[in-house]
Formats: C-alpha cells, sequence, structure tokens
C-alpha cells in the first residue's frame, strides 16, 4: 500500500502551487498529477457539472490505485467533496476545508477570500470558518476571469493588471487583516498583488494544506519511505500552454495528453 500513488488533481496549473509544497515534505511519494484543462475554468461550471467532472477524475485515480487523493482545487473542494467523500476507498484531502481551519484557529477579526464564482457561491470558505470561528467576519470577493488569466499566462497585461488591482482595491475597504487566496491559481499572481499592497497580507493555503496531507500520511502509517517513481503529470489538453504557464511553481516540461473518459 505505502508505494501506491498520491493523485493530485486541478482544473490545469494552480494545483502545482500545492504540489510544489507537498513533494517538498513528502519526497519519496509515487505522484500522479491531472490537470483538467480541457475543462477549465471550473469556477464557471454548474455543481452537476462538477459532481460528474469530479467523479470522473476520482474513478481515474482509482484506476491507478492511489492510496490518497489531493483536492489541490477549491472549486472541487468546495463544491463535491461531501457528496463525494465517502464513495471512494482512498483517502481524499480537501483545501478549503483544512484552510479554513487553519484561519478560523487564528484570532483575526476581518478576513477576506478571493476565489472562483463557484467557491464563492457555495459559502464554503464563510461556512466552513465560521463553524470554527464564529467571531471572524469573512468577506468574500469572486474573481471569475483570474483562472483563466493564470493558466494562459496573461498576468501581465495591463488591463488585467488594472482588474487585479480594481478587485484588491474593493476588497481592502473591509479593511481584511488577512486574504485567503482561495483558488489554486492565484498565488501565481501574488508578485502583480504586492505590488498594491503589503504581500504579508495573503495567505497561500499551499503551505498548510501540505503541512496537514504530511502530518496525516505519516500518521496513518501510508508514506513511502523509498523513491520508485518520478512524479508523472497529464493533462486533458493542451500540453504545451499547461508546461509555459507551469513554470513559476513547478516546471513540467511535458505533461502527457490523456483522454480520463475512456478510462
Ligand atoms: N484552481 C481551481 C481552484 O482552486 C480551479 C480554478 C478554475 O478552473 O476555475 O478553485
Amino acid at each position: 500500500m505505502n508505494n501506491n500513488p498520491i493523485g493530485v488533481f486541478d482544473s490545469g496549473v494552480g494545483g502545482l502551487s500545492v504540489f510544489s509544497e507537498l513533494i517538498k515534505l513528502l519526497p519519496n511519494e509515487n505522484y500522479i498529477y491531472f490537470g483538467d484543462t480541457k475543462n477549465m475554468p471550473y469556477g464557471n461550471k454548474s455543481k452537476e457539472e462538477l459532481i460528474s467532472i469530479a467523479t470522473r477524475i476520482f474513478d481515474f485515480f482509482e484506476s491507478k490505485n492511489t492510496k490518497a487523493v489531493v483536492m489541490a482545487c477549491n472549486t472541487t473542494s468546495a463544491t463535491v467533496y461531501d457528496i463525494l467523500k465517502e464513495k471512494y476507498n482512498f483517502k481524499i484531502y480537501p483545501i478549503t476545508q483544512t484552510a479554513s481551519k487553519y484561519i478560523a484557529d487564528k484570532n483575526y477579526s476581518n478576513v477576506g477570500v478571493f476565489a472562483t464564482n463557484a467557491t464563492i457561491n457555495s459559502h464554503a470558505y464563510q461556512k466552513s470558518i465560521n463553524s470554527y470561528n464564529s467571531k471572524i467576519n469573512v468577506f468574500e470577493t469572486a474573481c471569475p476571469t483570474w483562472a483563466y488569466i493564470v493558466e494562459n499566462k496573461l498576468q501581465n497585461k495591463p488591463e488585467n493588471i488594472a482588474e487585479i488591482k480594481k478587485t484588491l482595491d474593493k476588497m481592502r475597504k473591509n479593511n481584511p487583516e488577512k486574504i485567503i487566496l482561495g483558488c489554486t491559481h492565484y498565488p501565481y499572481l501574488i508578485e502583480i498583488l504586492s505590488t498594491f499592497t503589503d504581500k504579508n497580507i495573503f495567505v497561500d493555503p499551499a503551505k498548510c494544506f501540505a503541512q496537514h496531507i504530511a502530518e496525516d500520511i505519516k500518521y496513518s502509517n501510508l508514506e513511502n519511505k523509498t523513491k520508485d517513481y518520478e512524479p508523472k503529470f497529464y493533462v486533458s489538453s493542451n500540453p504545451e500552454q499547461f508546461s509555459i504557464s507551469s513554470e513559476l511553481f513547478f516546471k513540467v516540461a511535458k505533461p502527457q495528453l490523456i483522454d480520463i473518459s475512456s478510462i
């Protein structure tokens, strides 16, 4: 069991912000990363579509005998984790729930959340943070274009920088002590965001999430002690663009194209 793979997925390169932290803490695991670029952006999809997409991905990982699956995607963690979590025999780690607990443990008064439409409409961050700590005011803002901007490496276009600034300015009116980057694509924007305000205001959940997973894998005696394989990277479309956009967190030179619907 210990040398069975760990599956990691997202709609694209966003999950690499998590993967790059995870591989530091659990370097010997046999990773399978799936970037569902054909279906991105997830944030503009309905709950029914997201259930069907996530089911296909979990079935794919099941066919690879994964011992655990990392939902390096807030949109599916927020909307479909609760529905699918009991259906599989492997461990499933959702990012939104771990990040919420981490934030709730701090004594903040005002916390902002930037995330996709689907995540914001689910209010998963607000509900989850307030279930642990009802004193925190949670201000949620949807950023519907940001994941697409990152996936296509368009973040340096002046009109995109202007839009990012406008959204940030609006959020700052709430006086947040922290702003959660509640979509795994958004840490790719940290440089741009921090030209307008102090970098330390932003929380990238990747670190606390990877830490939580590593502790749980070790505690459950599931850790792989010897390195057997290099990580495998799959995408559902456009491997070239994935490779170009990947480099900030983990340069993936040659992701393999795969059609998981036929598996
Ligand atoms: N990176 C994902 C998330 O954390 C999905 C972004 C998208 O495809 O809209 O929400």
